[in-house]
């Protein structure tokens, strides 16, 4: 039995703005998914890690990494396979590329290049202890609001508020997450046409199995790059910890 670690990489980050694919942003110098796969394989449980690449940019993604190879301590196995056009088509094709002996799986999205190791280990020690899914969280900042859908004729209208959970009640979630890795091939397989987006939440998708999903406490530098002010900030933490 061994734990994997599949990285779904192959978003545009269209939210971060024109450039380069997200994962193949530079962050102090090197590729973010260099970041997200270095966290991965510091964990000593993790012995394989697959990067879903964009659809097209499998062979570049295999290049960048073998021109980043992990250091001598962090001795995972490295695959790379395209992925879709939905982070939940990704995961499934990086799924689909895991060899029968991985028993435990983490999901970890390239957008979170800092995620600290411990966090990874508490994931993988959950999963391990026998909850299917596992998944780090913290509590809000921010006060949230619930708010009507949204058509296309509402453009430009004020949005109306339909509620406001207690927000003690609310967890903001982060990856990894760790599943026992049948529960989370068979919500893939259950969910595999979601409409639209699809989900972009791995837990999510076991929940709707009825499976037990369960936190463990996140991490502030578990934080995914989405925005331009989140790569400021990631720098900030970089240069934090090489001073
Ligand atoms: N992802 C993926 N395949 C997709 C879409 C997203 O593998 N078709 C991955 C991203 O590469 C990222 C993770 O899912 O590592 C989380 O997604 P998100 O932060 O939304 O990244 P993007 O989809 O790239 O960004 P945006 O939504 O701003 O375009
Ligand atoms: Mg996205």
């Amino acid at each position: 039995s061994r734990t994997a670690a599949v990285i779904p990489a192959a978003g545009r980050g269209v939210r971060l703005g024109p450039g380069a694919p997200k994962a193949l942003r530079a962050l102090g110098g090197t590729p973010m998914l260099v970041h997200a796969v270095r966290a991965m394989a510091a964990s000593r449980a993790v012995s394989l890690v697959v990067v879903v690449a964009p659809p097209d940019g499998a062979a570049e993604v295999r290049a960048l990494l073998d021109d980043h190879p992990l250091s001598g301590h962090d001795r995972a196995e490295v695959l790379v396979v395209p992925g879709g056009g939905t982070r939940q088509e990704s995961v499934r094709l990086g799924l689909a590329a895991l060899p029968a002996d991985v028993t435990t799986v983490l999901v970890h999205d390239a957008a979170r290049p800092l995620v600290p190791v411990d966090t990874v280990d508490a994931v993988i020690t959950a999963v391990r202890e026998g909850a299917p899914a596992v998944v780090p969280a913290l509590p809000l900042a921010d006060t949230v609001k619930q708010v009507e859908p949204r058509t296309g004729a509402a453009e430009g209208e004020p949005e109306l508020v339909t509620g406001t959970p207690e927000r003690a009640l609310l967890r903001a979630v982060q990856t990894p997450q760790g599943f026992d890795r049948r529960t989370l091939d068979a919500a893939h397989e259950k969910f595999a046409d979601l409409a639209g987006e699809g989900a972009t939440d791995d837990a999510g998708m076991v929940e709707r199995l009825g499976a037990p999903v369960v936190l463990v406490p996140g991490h502030e530098e578990a934080f995914k790059v989405t925005r331009p002010l989140d790569l400021v900030l990631a720098e900030a933490v970089l240069a934090r910890r090489r001073a």
